[in-house]
């Protein structure tokens, strides 16, 4: 009897939750059961023609500056490829600095750039305000449609950016079908893919060139640290990818690196029981008296639950609810909970609500709010490892003190 021929010692005929556990290990002399945290930012060589060999790139795996690459980083980045599928991935020092790389990473002065109107705050600045100062323009499009994107392309498209199901209002982007558009034009397409989390979303078997996400979400899960990552092809990430965070420096620490780790280890655990009790939660407030409307992807009443059933596996761990009252009834609501915290993370343990009028969304005008969907009684909660009954009670008081 050997393990050798065991073809589980094979990373990729493991199921997620294994790979999630061990996935991308690397082992020392001491055979550590966690992984080693590489506090270190530099390498030193056994001789000069070693460190020439090395940094013309013939020793393969080597190490030379933390800046580029590092042990413990390098474990995270093979999980993730891993868990996602993809042939290469880079860590980042947060989700901005990952979504940053990768758009800057693909264009020129000159070139345009199509993105769904329905994005994060710092994505949307990025490419509706930042590239344009480099001389690379934008369409922004209402992303529901993909016909939508199909109309905004450009000669020197060479970027589509999309996020979904997008934050707050939790619109759906067909990921296959614009990829389609995209590719027609010769344009890479970018998914955002934080709201789905890795476990119930595949953008890149879907025809996405890249992922990326903030790891300061579902990955950490528990509030602690910053984080990115892009994942994606070999030439991708090993190319442009690369090169932008060699020279642009945007690095994940090693000490975040491993704390994401640990993340990784229970994120399948973490996100299902919180999407369990945010499905719970979607039911009960459904056809409450003074709620508007509950929008939840696996919800039968999501205006795009046919695409939501086909394209996600889990619903995800967040709700969004439009309390009718407008932003008094949503204040109202907030201010009366005692389990759920007022801020702004999501994927974490502890439930947040935010009021995306007044936090996330206020740099952009009233008329853009309301044309993603941002009402003055939008509430988006984030929904965490607490009881669910005791969220579902807490939720109930707070909308009978309005
Ligand atoms: C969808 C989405 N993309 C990107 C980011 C940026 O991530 P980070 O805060 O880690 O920079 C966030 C959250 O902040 C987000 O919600």
């Amino acid at each position: 009897m050997s393990k050798a021929n065991n073809p589980l010692l094979d990373p990729t005929r493991r199921s997620a939750e294994t790979q999630l556990v061990h996935g991308g290990g690397k082992r020392t002399q001491f055979n550590e059961t966690s992984e080693a945290l590489f506090l270190s930012s530099g390498y030193s060589y056994p001789n000069s023609e070693h460190a020439e060999r090395l940094f013309k790139g013939e020793i393969p795996g080597a190490h030379n500056y933390s800046r580029f690459a590092n042990p413990t980083v390098d474990v995270f980045q093979e999980r993730m490829a891993l868990l996602e599928g993809a042939e290469a991935a880079r860590g980042f020092a947060s989700g901005m600095a990952a979504v940053t790389d990768a758009v800057m990473s693909q264009v020129r002065a000159g070139d345009h750039i199509v993105a769904s109107r329905a994005l994060f705050g710092g994505c949307r600045f990025v490419v509706e305000d930042f590239m344009p100062r480099f001389g690379v323009t934008s369409t922004l499009v209402d992303g529901r449609d993909p016909a939508n994107f199909a109309a905004a392309m450009q000669p020197n498209t060479k970027l589509v950016f999309i996020e979904t199901p997008t934050n707050p209002t939790l619109e759906l982007v067909d990921i296959k079908a614009v990829a389609d558009i995209a590719h027609a034009h010769g344009a890479v397409l970018i998914v955002d893919n934080v709201f789905a989390t890795p476990l119930y979303q595949k953008p890149l078997a879907l025809g996405a060139d890249l992922v990326t996400y903030s790891a300061t979400k579902h990955i950490d899960g528990q509030g602690r640290v910053l984080g990115g990552v892009v994942l994606g092809s070999k030439k991708l990430i090993e190319g442009d990818i690369h090169t932008f965070l060699r020279q642009t420096g945007a690095s994940l620490s090693p000490f975040n690196a491993w704390v994401l780790l640990k993340g990784l280890e229970t994120l399948p655990l973490r996100v299902r029981q919180m999407t369990e009790s945010a499905g719970r939660i979607a039911e009960a407030l459904a056809s409450h008296a003074k709620v508007q409307s509950v929008i939840y992807p696996h919800h039968p009443s999501h205006p795009q639950y046919d695409l939501a059933k086909a394209q996600m596996t889990g619903g995800s761990t967040l709700v969004a609810l439009d309390v009718k009252g407008g932003q008094e009834a949503a204040f109202r609501l907030s201010d009366s909970l005692a389990v759920i915290l007022i801020s702004n993370n999501l994927g974490d343990a502890k439930s947040i609500i935010t009021h995306p009028r007044t936090t996330t969304h206020q740099r952009l005008t009233e008329d853009a709010r309301l044309e993603v969907g941002v009402t003055p009684g939008l509430l988006r909660l984030s929904v965490g490892l607490e009881s669910s009954d005791d969220l579902i009670a807490d939720l109930l008081y707070g909308l009978d003190q309005i």
